[in-house]
């Protein structure tokens, strides 16, 4: 039955959307531990340290264009935007598994996904970013925020940069902790959980992006 719907609409069911899509129906987040191969993963890597090293990052903002602060008691990350037309292989071939999950949402789930904005981020050693709702106050367009972490294979629990879940808006019970694992993407519903990243003993890489409505 399931099937023939699928042949009807002319395209492959895929397992792994499926599974993100129902974890997203059930409980607002998805934790997928490799979305794309650990060479993948590391030619993102390279890609993002490069830039680093470039000098090419800036002190990330709060709030969009119409609000910005740079608060350091807030936020320590640095983020260079992917330019659409011009980024590297490694973050093209990312953003084209992107399309691919985009694509397979709006036709299933009819969540209207119109763009994605993605950055990538360093957090220095030591450094945070509080409990924050990712939907602005002036700009509901943020549907889903999604995280994929560049940390290398020798990442340990203890060197800490977990991101924290909130499922219960109102306290701090049954928060969730996810470990920034290198080829694990994280994705939720941006109107929904507040979250923050806790501090890291060691710089935390991750590139991390917005699917939103137009
Ligand atoms: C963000 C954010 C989480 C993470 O950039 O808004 O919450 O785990 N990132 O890096
Ligand atoms: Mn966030």
């Amino acid at each position: 039955m399931a099937e023939q719907l699928f042949e009807q609409l002319a395209f492959e069911p895929n397992a792994l959307f499926e599974k993100i899509i129902e974890d997203i129906m059930q409980r607002h987040f998805s934790v997928v531990p490799n979305f794309i191969s650990q060479a993948n993963i590391e030619a993102l890597r390279n890609e993002l340290l490069e830039a680093y090293e470039n000098d090419v990052f800036q002190k990330a903002a709060i709030g969009n264009k119409f609000n910005e602060q740079i608060m350091a008691e807030v936020r320590g990350d640095f983020i260079m935007w992917l330019d659409r037309d011009s980024v590297k292989p490694a973050a093209k071939y990312f953003l084209d598994r992107i399309d691919e999950l985009i694509d397979y949402l709006n036709r299933t789930c009819f969540l209207g996904i119109a763009t994605r904005e993605f950055h990538y981020a360093v957090y220095p050693k030591g450094s945070y970013y509080k409990r924050h709702l990712d939907a602005f106050q002036n700009d509901d367009r943020r549907r889903l925020s999604v995280i994929l972490y560049l940390n290398a294979a020798d990442w340990k629990e203890q060197n800490g940069g977990e991101l924290v879940i909130y499922p219960n808006p109102s306290g701090s019970d049954n928060e969730i902790r996810i470990n920034p694992w290198g080829g694990q993407l994280v994705i939720f519903e941006s109107h929904l959980l507040e979250h923050e990243v806790l501090p890291a003993s060691r710089e935390r890489i991750s590139i991390t992006g917005w699917l939103k409505t137009r």
